[in-house]
């Protein structure tokens, strides 16, 4: 039986012959020993290999081989300080299972090189702890939606309009008729709720971003509820416990892989614990304002304005009631001030800036009509949306949750490209 080679790693098995299986990760020959160092989905160790413990066959095969030839290895398990992962080796049998061309991955390789092959980079030690944060992730989403008994939901992905305007749609045609990709599933999940009170969908979301940043893919995994009766507190709070439970549960189970980035942990306590900061949009500007940031009442938040607003920060903050013209046109209008909406935006700490954007939804038919005219849209293009308003209509509110976003900031990576195996961008769709 093979042993996976974290569960080796432990003083238990000092002394003990064991089997493992995995690629040659990296690999040294100093003359009668050569050091292998083999990775399975655990985690590595090294392996010794002596010339005079093995047949000659074997140590041909072992000095010819590249690293990412897949080896089946039997061994008695050694603690050794020097090891990269504290315990060591001592093969006794080796057997190459699958032989490897020479890997063109090496050091120094350019950016656009390594995601040319993207398809053997993601074999990285970094990429096996980036998507296992991710799923703990993705899991620790949908048991914070079942704890708070919203119904999983399977909105469409081709799409007749726009939710997010215009401007970064992917049009495509659909039997000879124009279709997009889904910008988010919000308007069909506002229709489910008319009957479950509280949905959710986790999707992959389009976005035609003509822009090269550091935040923006064209396709990401989209994490959207929608709930009746709730106003925009709830939505935030909902968020906020949301929040609060990836961290834990990052803290909790993926600590050897935060560790593994070069990351501690427990910059994530504060988030884990504390409630979030909650500041208005006119506080907001006001802060940039006395940090010198030309911006006035009116203008978006761009991620420059983010970055100042969020970098000495420790915990996310959620800005709320934004302009209404620079919102979308389904965010309920402010009765207390009709210039804003019932809309928050949560940014995460240390300048990485949105990761999710909601709202209360504009309930009043009339006002959605004038609204959707007012941003450029067409009331026939969203007559199905407007029904929603004639019959019953009742308080609702939800939000998007960029995943991407989120695991760039938990795992603190410089660019949203690393949470994804297979990034969308501008100019990429290769591989
Ligand atoms: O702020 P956005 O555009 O809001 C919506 O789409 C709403 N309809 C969501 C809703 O209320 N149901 O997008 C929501 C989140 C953003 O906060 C961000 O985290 C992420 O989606 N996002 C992107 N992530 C990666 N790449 C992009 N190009 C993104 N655009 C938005
Ligand atoms: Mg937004």
């Amino acid at each position: 039986m093979f042993q996976k080679i974290q569960k080796v790693l432990n003083e238990s098995f000092e002394g003990k012959t064991v089997k493992i299986r995995g690629w040659i990760y990296r690999k040294r020959d100093s003359g009668a020993i050569s050091f292998i160092v083999i990775r399975d989905s655990t985690n590595i160790i090294q392996a010794t290999v002596k010339k005079n413990e093995v047949d000659e066959k074997t140590w041909k095969n072992i000095t010819e081989a590249y690293i990412e030839t897949h080896v089946e290895v039997e061994g008695i398990v050694k603690k050794d300080e020097r090891a990269p992962t504290g315990f060591e080796l001592k093969v006794s049998k080796l057997k190459i299972t699958s032989k490897s061309e020479p890997f063109p991955i090496a050091k120094d390789n350019s950016e656009e090189f390594l995601l040319d092959i993207r398809h053997l980079w993601l074999r990285s030690r970094e990429q096996n702890a980036i998507m296992k944060i991710k799923s703990n992730i993705f899991k620790s989403i949908r048991n914070t939606f079942y704890k708070e008994g919203f119904v999983e939901v399977t909105p469409p992905i081709i799409v007749s309009s726009a939710t997010e305007g215009g401007s970064t749609l992917f049009e495509l045609d659909y039997f000879g008729k124009k279709a997009y990709l889904s910008q988010s599933s919000q308007l069909y999940l506002e229709s489910l709720i008319f009957n479950l009170d509280k949905v959710f969908a986790i999707t992959p979301s389009f976005r035609a971003e003509k822009s090269r940043t550091m935040r923006h893919l064209a396709e990401y995994w989209h994490v959207e509820p929608e709930a009746a009766y709730y106003d925009l507190d709830d939505m935030v709070d909902l968020a906020e416990k949301m929040l609060q439970n990836i961290c834990k549960d990052v803290i909790k189970e993926n600590s050897p892989e935060l560790v593994a980035l070069g990351r501690n942990p427990d910059y994530l306590k504060i988030t884990a614990t504390e409630k979030a900061d909650r500041i208005t949009y006119d506080e907001a500007i006001k802060l940039l304002q006395n940090k010198d940031v030309k911006i006035n009442w009116g203008d978006d938040l761009g991620t420059e304005e983010e970055r100042v607003l969020t970098q000495e920060r420790k915990k996310p903050v959620f800005v709320m009631n934004y302009p209404k013209e620079i919102k979308a046109f389904y965010m309920k209008e402010n009765p207390k001030n009709p210039k804003t909406v019932l809309g928050a935006d949560c940014l995460a700490p240390e300048g990485y800036g949105e990761i999710i954007g909601g709202s209360q939804r504009e309930d009043n038919y009339e006002k959605l009509i004038e609204r959707i005219k007012t941003t450029g849209g067409k009331p026939e293009d969203y007559a199905w949306y407007l029904d929603l308003r004639k019959y019953g209509s009742v308080p609702h509110s939800g939000f998007g949750l960029g995943v991407e976003r989120v695991v760039r900031w938990v795992c603190k990576l410089e660019h949203i490209r690393d949470t994804i195996p297979y990034p969308r961008t501008i100019n990429r769709s290769y591989p």
